[in-house]
């Protein structure tokens, strides 16, 4: 026989129900995930130096370190990099749509550089450009009896229903953990890599004769395997800067711009270090963490007016790539954002930014939508707040160099961090139309099938439309209803 329960005590279970949906939901707003995974670490040591990983090319003269990148705006040129040790050799690079017959050539510059007791080999950039949307193009560098052979696919045309896979990789190195990242990155299908800064941790190098200039040929033969057949897009971070003025290097930046171009003059940029491309259905702003951006500095300037050429009917997608976070929670480098956040975060909510990628921070985060516009000194505002406008802040700091993971995160877990775990990997944005994205973290030890930070990203684009819509259509709806009653 059922118990009979009075009123009074339905009442207090309705009650202890409805409280208990309330905290809960309030818990389920605030509460992100701290993983608890902690997996098996390869030793934080960089490959040695006489590894296969670093294997130098056969060949007399023959064209090593090959990576390219987005040679202009739209994703209708490339330009093509390689190094030469012996000597010179040509600047040249054949091209074609088949392996037989390279119907095209295009020159391209050379230049070499010292730094400390180390002299470059010979740099060379090549920009070839006029090429065909969706366009699998073969390539040959160097001379006839050393040369090589490369392929990379052009992207299709800006459309905004234009499907892309991205893949995002920051702070690599070169240990056998950043070989592992690299390996799952190559496996996920990814079509160009929106690199967010800290190469090749050559500058760990310091004081050393030549070590600081041969650990970026050594990167730059590690990432071959990649970066000769799909651009990646690169951002400077701290480890760009190698700034050693005790050992008379006093340019910052001195090896990265060597070594590494961006079509920055294509956005009216006048800095390799910051710049825009638009590919596929995205639009992708490059930023400087570590050049002036408050107000009124070139940075500053470019970043508004390049704002004002985002077309979200063309690139609905909205991305920025910068190498410190603005909303990080571990220990390492916490609050080092700030400055840039209070400089350009009210431009993020204005500008309805979808995705910053940043790196930095040797751990993964991803952060809600939230903003704190509203913190000035005065304001007595101190906390981010749930902001639908605002974008979702992701780090991606794990590339695997070797300066280990950043396993201390702040406790509690604050309101604005949705998930965070210390491990090695790396990220894929697979567009899929204007409205959605699928994004993915992959942990390095799940290989590449088990993400272990997933969820479908709806585009601003899409989600301002719909705000509008719905807008409309209560408004109407209104006015119906005054008209019929
Ligand atoms: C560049 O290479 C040329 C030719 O080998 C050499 O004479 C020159 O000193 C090098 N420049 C630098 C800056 O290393
Ligand atoms: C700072 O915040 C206060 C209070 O919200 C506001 O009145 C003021 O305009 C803000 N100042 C700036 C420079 O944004
Ligand atoms: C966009 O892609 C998503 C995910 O694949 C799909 O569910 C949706 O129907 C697509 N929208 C349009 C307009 O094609
Ligand atoms: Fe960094």
């Amino acid at each position: 026989m059922m118990p009979k329960v009075s009123r009074t005590q339905s009442l207090l279970v309705l009650l202890a129900f409805i409280s208990f949906v309330l905290l809960s939901s309030v818990n389920s707003r605030n509460a992100g995930i701290t993983s608890t995974f902690i997996r098996s670490e390869w030793p934080s040591v960089d490959i040695p130096l006489d590894n296969d990983a670093f294997a130098v090319p056969k060949g007399h003269n023959a064209p090593q370190q090959v990576h390219i990148t987005q040679g202009d705006y739209d994703g209708k040129a490339v330009i093509i990099s390689w190094v030469t040790a012996d000597e010179p050799g040509p600047s040249k690079v054949q091209y074609g749509t088949s392996t037989t017959r390279y119907d095209f050539f295009a020159e391209g510059t050379v230049r070499n550089y010292t730094f400390y007791k180390y002299k470059s080999g010979y740099i060379h950039h090549c920009l070839i450009d006029g090429l065909k949307y969706n366009t699998k193009y073969y390539y040959k560098i160097g001379s006839s009896d050393s040369s090589r052979e490369f392929w990379f696919q052009t992207p299709p045309k800006i459309d905004p229903d234009a499907p892309y896979k991205f893949g995002i990789i920051g702070d690599l190195g070169q240990t056998y953990n950043s070989l592992s990242t690299l390996e799952h990155y190559m496996q996920s299908g990814g079509q160009t890599v929106l690199f967010v800064g800290d190469l090749s941790y050559a500058d760990r190098y310091e004081y050393t004769d030549v070590d600081v200039g041969l650990r970026w040929d050594t990167w730059g033969r590690f990432v071959e395997q990649s970066t000769a057949y799909q651009p990646w897009i690169w951002s400077a971070g701290n480890h760009e800067i190698e700034y050693m003025p005790h050992m008379g290097e006093v340019i910052p930046f001195k090896s990265y711009l060597h070594r590494y171009t961006t079509p920055y003059m294509a956005s009216k940029s006048s800095s390799p270090l910051w710049y825009a491309i638009r590919r596929a259905s995205a639009h992708i702003i490059v930023l400087s963490s570590y050049s002036p951006f408050v107000k009124y500095t070139p940075q500053w300037m470019w970043l508004k007016e390049e704002f004002g050429r985002v077309d979200r009917e063309k690139t609905p997608w909205l991305i920025i790539l910068m190498h410190v976070p603005i909303y990080n929670s571990n220990e390492a480098h916490y609050m080092e954002g700030e400055s840039i956040r209070a400089e350009f975060e009210s431009w993020f909510i204005r500008y309805k930014v979808d995705v910053v990628f940043a790196g930095h921070v040797h751990a993964y985060e991803r952060s809600y939508r939230i903003s704190n516009i509203r913190y000035n000194v005065t304001s007595g505002d101190r906390y981010p707040v749930p902001d639908k406008l605002a974008p979702v802040y992701i780090t991606v700091g794990d590339g695997g160099n070797q300066e280990g993971l950043a396993g201390r995160f702040r406790d509690p877990q604050p309101d604005y961090s949705a998930f965070r775990e210390a491990s090695y990997g790396h990220s894929t944005l697979e567009i899929k139309n204007r409205t959605h994205a699928i994004y993915h973290w992959n942990r390095n030890d799940d290989g590449k099938k088990v993400a272990t930070d997933s969820f479908i990203l709806h585009s601003q684009y899409w989600a301002s439309n719909r705000r509008r819509k719905l807008k409309k259509h209560y408004l109407r709806s209104a006015v119906g209803h005054i008209t019929t009653y």
